[in-house]
């Protein structure tokens, strides 16, 4: 009988209803491919996007009707179990973690991956649930907080949304590097929110962060509840606003702030860069680990049947950290 992988495939874009399971043909790796086992993945607001097929202007790239590559889930943990013939950098056994990037397919009971992509090592000190979620909040957010902001030791550093994914990484990574850390977020998340490293927290649903006359330096707005405009009047002289979360209205920020004035808005997409620069900015991730500076956050953990619910919850977004699927 042959060997099958279980997977959830996206039928067409439209909502967690249109994940269905699917058994495939398990893959023989290639010369430089690796196949693993994978024990965890991560459910994040862009697989929810990629799902629905939004922004509607991905579509001409990622598939006009249903997506190209049908398979759901990018971040992943697992375990090596067969290795092509020209693999160096890993052997069966190793237990590695990464992000299959628009391959997708992590949401699944197999992966099978170049050696050359965004895959690492897993350290013992990360579990296989927060492995897999470092690719989405922790790498995000350092490449806003770090690449993007420049974020520098003493610097004031308003997060908003503290509790998200990207949000408490951000406030883990902005506290190590010794900025100042202010963050949003509802009182039930407050205490979570000082833990982190928010040296002050503000709660969103009481008040409004540009009412008590503070400035600064960055501004990281992880879940889009503001604008440029909005927030420009609480950045300091050359202060940052950052934002993950596209739309019309930042493109222009974006735009005309690289023209005009001191003040900008600032935007990337974290995961398109080469797989070099995001294996290394994992290393950075992973020294924080060790350090014991960064623990990525995990709320609720479904098994790998349950992926349409684990959708359902984290779009209503309010999760703590992270969902995963294990
Ligand atoms: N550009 C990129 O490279 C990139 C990469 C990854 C992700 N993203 C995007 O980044 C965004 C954030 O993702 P995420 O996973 O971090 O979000 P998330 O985890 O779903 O955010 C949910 C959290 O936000 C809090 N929240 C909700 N409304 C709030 C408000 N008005 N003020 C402060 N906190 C509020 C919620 O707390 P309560 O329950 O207490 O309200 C909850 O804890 C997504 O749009 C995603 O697509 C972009």
């Amino acid at each position: 009988m042959q060997a099958t992988l279980t997977a959830w495939s996206i039928r067409r874009y439209g909502g967690p209803e249109q994940l269905v399971a699917v058994e495939r043909p398990m893959p023989v790796p290639g010369p430089t491919e690796v196949l693993i086992r994978v024990h965890a993945s991560a459910v994040t607001r862009a697989d929810g996007m990629m799902r629905a097929g939004l922004p509607r202007f991905s579509r001409p790239f990622l598939g006009l009707r249903r997506p190209r590559n049908d398979l759901s889930g990018t971040g992943l943990s697992g375990v090596v179990i067969a290795a092509g013939a020209d693999v160096t950098r890993f052997a069966v056994g190793d237990a590695v973690f990464g992000e299959a990037g628009l391959r997708f397919g992590a949401n699944a009971s197999h992966i099978c991956l170049d050696e050359g992509g965004v895959l690492l090592r897993k350290p013992e000190s990360l579990s296989h649930e927060q492995a897999a979620v470092m690719c989405d909040g922790p790498l995000t957010s350092w490449h806003f907080l770090r690449n993007l902001g420049e974020l520098r030791a003493g610097e004031r550093v308003l997060i908003l949304g503290g509790s998200g994914s990207l949000g408490s990484a951000a406030v883990q990574i902005a506290a190590d590097l010794g900025a100042e850390v202010t963050a949003t977020s509802s009182a039930r998340n407050a205490g979570l929110v000082a833990d982190l490293g928010a040296a002050r927290v503000i709660d969103y649903t009481r008040e409004d962060f540009r009412e008590d006359g503070r400035r600064y330096d960055v501004i990281f707005d992880t879940i889009g509840v503001s604008s440029f405009a909005a927030a420009r009047g609480s950045l300091g002289r050359a202060g940052r606003y950052l934002c993950p979360v596209l739309t019309p209205g930042l493109l222009v920020s974006v735009l005309r702030t690289s023209l005009f004035g001191r003040r900008e808005a600032r935007f990337a997409a974290a995961g398109l860069q080469a797989p070099e620069k995001l294996r290394a900015m994992l290393a950075e991730l992973l020294a924080m680990v060790e350090a014991g500076t960064l623990a990525p956050v995990l709320d609720r953990v479904y098994p790998l049947s349950d992926l349409a619910e684990a959708h359902r919850y984290m779009e209503a977004g309010h999760k703590r950290g992270n969902v995963v699927l294990a």
